[in-house]
C-alpha cells in the first residue's frame, strides 16, 4: 500500500509524537488534546507500546530490566506485536469514526531504536513496521528534540528506576537521536521538528504551528496567543 493511499483512506486524523528519552512528549500531547477537545473534536490519546490490555502487558515485559539481555529481534517483535493489536483494536476504528488520534510513539520509534540503536537493518524494520501497522501512516509526526541524549536520559530517569531501554548507555541513545534526525530529512515533510530547549509555552506554540496544514484551526493566533500557551509555564512552577 502506498503512503498517500493509506493516509487518505480514513476520515479521522492520525498524529504521532516521537523523540528520544525525556523530550516531554506527554505534556504536549495532553495540552494539544485539551485544545482540540475545546474546538469540538473527539480526541484519543494513546501510547506505544500500550493502549490495549495486551499491549500494556507487552510493554511491561519489554521494558522490564529483569529480562535483559534481550535479542534485538525479539525486542522489535514485541513492539510490533503491541502495535498490531493497537492498530486493529483501537486506532483504525477510532479513525473510521472520525476521531483525532494522538499517539505517543509509533513506527518511527522502532526504526530509530531497533534500527539505528540496535543495528537491525532499516529495510527489515520498515517491512515489519508496515506489517504491524497494516500500512497505516501518520498524517503528521512531531519530533520533539531536546539538548542531547545525556540531558534527556537524566530528565527521564531522575524520578526513579530506569527501565530496560533507559538503562542503555548514552551512545545508544545518541544513535537513536541521530536516527530520528536522519529519518526526518528523508520523510518528505511528514516528520516535523519541534525544539524543546525553551520554556514549555514555546514548545507548545511550535507544536501548533507544525500542525497548521493538518489542523488549520490551530493557527488562529487571536485564540492561541502567548497568554494561551503561558498557562503551561505557570503550571510547571505551580
Ligand atoms: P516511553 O514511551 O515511556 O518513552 O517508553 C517506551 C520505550 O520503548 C522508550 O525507551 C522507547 C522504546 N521503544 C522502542 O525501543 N521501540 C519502539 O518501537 C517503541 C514504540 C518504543
Amino acid at each position: 500500500m502506498n503512503e498517500a493511499a493509506s493516509r487518505a483512506e480514513v476520515p479521522g486524523v492520525f498524529i504521532t509524537f516521537e523523540g528520544g528519552e525525556g523530550a516531554g512528549k506527554s505534556t504536549h500531547i495532553r495540552f494539544l488534546a485539551r485544545t482540540l477537545e475545546g474546538l469540538g473534536y473527539s480526541v484519543l490519546m494513546l501510547r506505544e507500546p500500550g493502549g490495549t490490555e495486551l499491549g500494556e502487558a507487552l510493554r511491561a515485559l519489554v521494558l522490564d530490566p529483569a529480562y535483559g539481555p534481550v535479542s534485538p529481534r525479539c525486542e522489535m517483535l514485541i513492539y510490533e506485536a503491541a502495535r498490531a493489536q493497537l492498530v486493529d483494536e483501537v486506532i483504525r476504528p477510532a479513525l473510521l469514526e472520525g476521531k483525532i488520534v494522538l499517539c505517543d510513539r509509533f513506527t518511527d520509534s522502532t526504526e530509530a531504536y531497533q534500527g539505528f540503536g540496535r543495528g537491525i537493518d532499516r529495510e527489515q524494520v520498515r517491512t515489519a513496521n508496515a506489517f504491524a501497522a497494516d500500512g497505516l501512516v501518520p498524517e503528521a509526526t512531531l519530533l520533539l528534540r531536546c539538548e542531547g541524549a545525556a540531558v534527556g536520559l537524566d530528565r527521564a530517569t531522575h524520578h526513579g528506576d530506569a527501565d530496560r531501554l533507559e538503562q542503555e548507555g548514552v551512545d545508544f541513545h545518541t544513535r537513536v537521536n541521530r536516527g530520528f534526525d536522519q529519518m526526518m530529512g528523508e520523510s518528505g515533510g511528514r516528520i516535523r521538528l519541534v525544539d524543546t530547549s525553551g520554556p514549555k509555552s514555546m514548545t507548545a506554540a511550535q507544536v501548533f504551528a507544525a500542525l497548521a496544514d493538518v489542523l488549520p484551526e490551530l493557527s488562529d493566533h487571536s485564540r492561541f496567543d502567548e497568554d494561551y500557551f503561558s498557562t503551561l509555564d505557570v503550571k510547571a512552577h505551580g
